[in-house]
């Protein structure tokens, strides 16, 4: 981790994305880890996408609200406000992506974060919505809908299948051609085209560091692996967990 440490304190321009890993130790259950109870049975992949919303919106609606609640009850960890305090400290030369709808980062006090996925407690409409679609006035229910049209609500976080939002994907490709260091956080890699930037960094030359104590599909792309939970290693590599300071 002083290696780690070293080039943070030496970077021009760092950015750092994070995957769900970050949120684990907040009790976030992670992706790839086993869905816990009632939902062990379902794989995200199936629940996550347009297809499986209409093939059962009630069930796919109630995970969603399960996760909502979960996320709820839980806390921001030293990682999340590890990259918080660095924010406030080096705002200018600091890029935070996360693949996370959590809002754990905005909990902790990040104040610009790239969020490439969504927000877990924003909603939109699942058909383009017409003059009656009001996300106020949508009838309560398994999912809410449209009392006029039937539109059915739908979290607004991004699907398998669907495109990224388009100014944030290209802020955080922007962020990793100029930066010098990435810091890959609790992500497994898998998922394009979020994993890819990590591999943008790397291609144009900067320090790609990964913070997750399991292997990753990105560990090729590393310069350095830091096999640790980013609440232990995040607040030591910034510089922001014992009152030392990131120079
Ligand atoms: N600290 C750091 N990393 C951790 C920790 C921890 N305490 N605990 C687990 N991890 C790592 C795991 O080893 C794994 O590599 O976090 C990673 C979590 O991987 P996934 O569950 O695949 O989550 P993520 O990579 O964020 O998934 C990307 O896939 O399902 C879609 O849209 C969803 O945003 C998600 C995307």
């Amino acid at each position: 981790m002083a290696v780690a440490a070293r080039w943070v304190a030496t970077a021009r321009n760092i950015v750092v994305l994070t995957g769900a890993g970050i949120s684990a130790e907040s009790g976030v259950p992670t992706f790839r880890d086993a869905q816990t109870g009632f939902w062990a049975q379902y794989r995200p992949e199936d629940m996550a996408s347009r297809e499986g919303y209409l093939a059962n919106p009630a069930m796919v609606w109630r995970w969603y609200e399960y996760r909502r609640e979960l996320v709820a009850k839980v806390r921001p960890n030293a990682g999340h406000e590890a990259l918080a305090t660095f924010e406030k400290l080096h705002g200018g030369d600091f890029t935070l992506v996360t693949q996370n709808v959590d809002g754990l980062h905005q909990r902790a006090g990040s104040a610009d974060v790239l969020c490439l996925h969504g927000n877990l407690n924003a909603q939109a409409w699942l058909d383009t919505p017409r003059d009656c679609c009001h996300l106020d006035w949508a009838v309560a229910g398994d999912p809410p809908h449209c009392d006029r049209c039937g539109n059915l609500v739908r979290p607004a976080v991004v699907w398998f299948g669907e495109a990224l939002p388009i100014k944030i994907l290209g802020r955080a490709q922007h962020a990793a051609e100029h930066c010098d260091l990435m810091l890959v956080v609790g992500t497994a890699g898998a998922v394009y085209p979020a994993a890819g930037l990590a591999r943008l960094a790397s291609r144009v030359g900067a320090r790609v560091v990964i913070v997750n104590p399991a292997p990753s599909e990105l560990d090729d792309a590393a310069d350095l692996i830091v096999r640790s939970s980013a609440s232990v290693a995040l607040p030591w590599i910034l510089g922001t967990g014992d009152g030392r300071i990131a120079a």
